[in-house]
């Protein structure tokens, strides 16, 4: 940076020298150095500074309140939300990993017993189950599960008006045994919406806006931290370049083609054929 350049930089830092809460002055000191490092690395032209300005005003513009969350979408596609992820969650041994919470959770869906159907529209049938263990292997009674995947059309209820409310959507519950059971179908890989400001990006680099087939979970109980993950399809096509960077390998589960009842499928009165997934979740205490 040239003497003048750099002068811009340290009177902007300096503006904040005084600010009472520590946090937020280095917050603020931290990205003006990078966001000026980064305009004079690039040599900004004024007309793709204004590019940009439209760029993020388009993004909040295709925000609404409910379910379409475009600056989340923009920090999922940049990596940001991952390296967010990490930072906030680093791994504890036998822990189940996180990973990112994506844009089309629904609060308040309704709550369900073991082996209840979540899923309202036609697909594959399958048996996801499982336990909760705490990090010592001690099964965990009560659990809340909160389960989100899309329909077979890759859209999820709430973004696909179309679809029924609480649709592929469900609050489930460890039973004493620390088990679980859900039924539903097999989750399909979809694009992320590509309709916005984030579609045009994708498109403008080249990359596609797919994701890998996942089912959403978010784990509950008191004294325990609270645990944002997926399951991941093994043999998905997309695994390998999950447009939002969420894919790990503990996270990827098989669904195995069932054509007799073990004693789980049975209890919860799975029609044959279906597939089954079975997945033991860890969570650490507070
Ligand atoms: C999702 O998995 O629901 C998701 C995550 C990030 C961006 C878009 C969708
Ligand atoms: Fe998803």
């Amino acid at each position: 940076m040239n003497p003048v350049e750099s002068l811009i930089t340290e009177q902007a830092l300096k503006s904040f020298a005084a600010t009472p809460d520590p946090r937020f002055k280095q917050i603020m000191q931290s990205l003006v150095r990078h966001l000026h490092a980064f305009a004079s690395e690039v040599e900004l032209t004024e007309q793709e500074w204004f590019e940009g300005i439209r760029f993020l005003t388009d993004t909040g513009h295709m925000c609404d309140g409910f379910v379409r969350q475009e600056f989340i979408l923009l920090s999922d596609t940049l990596g940001l939300s991952m390296l967010v992820d990490a930072i906030n969650h680093r791994h504890v041994a036998n822990a189940t990993e996180t990973t990112v919470f994506g844009p089309f959770y629904i609060d308040g869906m309704p709550e369900r017993a073991y082996g209840e159907n979540m899923a309202l529209t036609p697909g594959e049938v399958a048996l996801i189950h499982g336990r909760v263990l705490d990090t010592e292997g001690k099964p965990l009674a009560g659990v809340l599960l909160d389960v989100w995947q899309t329909a077979g059309n890759g859209m999820y209820s709430g973004q696909d008006v179309d679809q029924p409310v609480g649709n592929l959507r469900g609050r489930y519950r460890t039973d004493a045994n620390g088990d679980f059971a859900i039924r539903t179908i097999l989750p399909v890989c979809y694009p992320i919406p590509t309709d916005g400001p984030v579609g045009r990006m994708l498109e403008a680099a080249e990359r596609h806006p797919w994701r890998p087939g996942h089912v959403h979970f978010m784990l509950e109980l008191p004294g325990y931290r609270k645990l944002v993950t997926h399951l991941f399809t093994q043999d998905d096509p997309y695994l390998e370049s999950d447009a939002v960077f969420g894919v790990k390998q503990s996270l990827q589960v098989a669904y195995e083609a069932r054509t007799v009842h073990d004693t789980v499928s049975a209890k919860v009165g799975m029609e044959l054929p279906f597939k089954q997934a079975y997945y033991t979740f860890v969570l650490v205490s507070e």
